[in-house]
C-alpha cells in the first residue's frame, strides 16, 4: 500500500520481505537480522518514521508497515514503485551508464511522477555513494559516481520483490512527528534519525533539511511518550554523549564498529532475550549495557525544547 500525498492507505496484504532497491547513505540493511532477534514472530505493525531506504520495513516481516520522509522524490519512488515498477526498470533499460546521460538525466525535470522515479532511481544507483544531496534552490547536485553500479537485472528483480511487499507498506510525505502522532500501543517503532560526528550540528547530510540537538530532544520526548502508550521503540545513534544521554535506562542492544572503534548503537527501552548471538556486517550484539548518564546536567523535561 502507499502513498505520499494523494489516496487513503489500503489496508496490507503481504507478510513477503525483500531488500531495499536504492543505495542509501546510514541504510541499516545490515542491521535487520540482528534485530530480529529481539523482535516477535508476529508484528502488527511496523513504524518507520525516517525511512529512507526502508530497510526495516522491508525486511521484516508485518501485517503493514508506516513510513514517512520529508524526501519528496524517495517518497514518490516508493510510491510509484507499488504500482509501476516495471515502467520505472523499461526507463532505466533505456538509459546508458556514462556520464554524460547521468548530466543530461540529472537536469531533466521529468513529466510525470513514473518518470521522476525513474529520474530519482537512476541518479541513486549511478550518483557517487547513491548519496541525496541538494543545492540551495533544491536542485540535487551529487556527482558522476564512475560506473558500474547500475546492475539492470538485479534491480528489476528487487523492484519485482518490491512491487509485491508495498502492498503492506505506506510511505508519506511529511515530518516524523506526524508519523509519531499516530502510533498506538503494539507497534514496533524503529528510529533512525540524521545524524553526524559530535560538534556536525546541524546536519546537512539529506540536502537542505536540518536535524538539530533540539530536533534529537524533541525525538527523544516523542519516543518516551510512545513507549509509554505500549509502542516497542528501538532507535540508532551515533555514539556522541550529547544524544545518548537523552535516553537513559535505555539498553544497548546493537553496536557498530569501525576498526577497534564504536561509531553506533541500537538502543531499546526494553530488552527481550536474544535468540541467538548474531553478528551481521559490521554489526554485533553486545554484552547488554544500560544508558546511564553521569553528567551533573538535571534530567531534560519538554519545557527544554
Ligand atoms: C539515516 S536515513 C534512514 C535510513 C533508513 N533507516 C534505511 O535503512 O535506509 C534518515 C532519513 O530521514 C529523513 N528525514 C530527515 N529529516 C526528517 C524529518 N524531519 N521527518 C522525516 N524524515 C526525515 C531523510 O530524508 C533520510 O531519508
Amino acid at each position: 500500500m502507499v502513498h505520499g500525498s494523494q489516496g487513503a492507505p489500503v489496508v496490507g496484504q503481504s507478510s513477503a520481505t525483500c531488500v531495499t532497491p536504492l543505495r542509501w547513505a546510514g541504510g541499516k540493511r545490515k542491521l535487520v537480522p540482528l534485530l530480529k532477534q529481539f523482535l516477535p514472530t508476529h508484528i502488527p505493525r511496523i513504524v518507520e518514521p525516517f525511512f529512507g531506504g526502508g530497510s526495516v520495513s522491508f525486511g521484516i516481516a508485518a501485517t503493514s508497515s508506516m513510513g514517512a520522509d520529508t524526501n519528496g522524490e524517495l517518497v514518490n519512488f516508493f510510491g510509484q514503485s507499488a504500482t509501476h515498477g516495471q515502467d520505472i526498470v523499461a526507463i532505466l533499460r533505456s538509459l546508458h551508464d556514462d556520464r554524460d546521460t547521468y548530466l543530461q538525466v540529472r537536469d531533466w525535470s521529468p513529466p510525470t511522477d513514473v518518470e521522476r522515479a525513474a529520474r530519482f532511481a537512476f541518479l541513486n544507483r549511478t550518483g557517487y555513494f547513491g548519496l541525496y544531496r541538494t543545492n540551495q534552490k533544491g536542485r540535487y547536485n551529487v556527482p558522476y559516481g564512475g560506473g558500474g553500479r547500475l546492475n539492470l537485472d538485479t534491480f528489476a528483480k528487487g523492484m519485482g520483490e518490491l512491487e509485491e511487499v508495498m502492498r503492506r507498506v505506506s510511505v508519506e510525505h511529511v515530518d516524523y512527528l506526524d508519523l509519531m502522532a499516530r502510533v498506538t500501543g503494539g507497534d514496533v517503532v524503529f528510529l533512525d534519525p540524521p545524524y553526524g560526528a559530535s560538534g556536525d550540528y546541524p546536519f546537512r547530510r539529506y540536502g537542505s533539511l536540518l536535524f538539530s540537538p533540539s530536533d534529537h530532544r524533541r525525538l527523544a520526548a516523542e519516543a518516551e511518550r510512545c513507549r509509554r502508550l505500549g509502542a516497542k521503540i528501538y532507535i540508532t545513534l551515533p555514539t556522541d554523549p550529547s544524544l545518548l544521554r537523552l535516553y537513559q535506562g535505555w539498553t544497548v542492544v546493537g553496536e557498530r564498529r569501525r576498526g577497534n572503534q564504536l561509531v553506533e548503537v541500537c538502543l531499546t527501552h526494553e530488552p527481550t532475550g536474544c535468540r541467538d548471538m548474531v553478528s551481521s556486517g559490521q554489526w554485533r550484539v553486545p554484552a547488554q549495557v544500560k544508558i546511564v548518564d553521569e553528567s551533573e546536567d538535571a534530567p531534560l523535561t519538554g519545557t527544554d525544547f
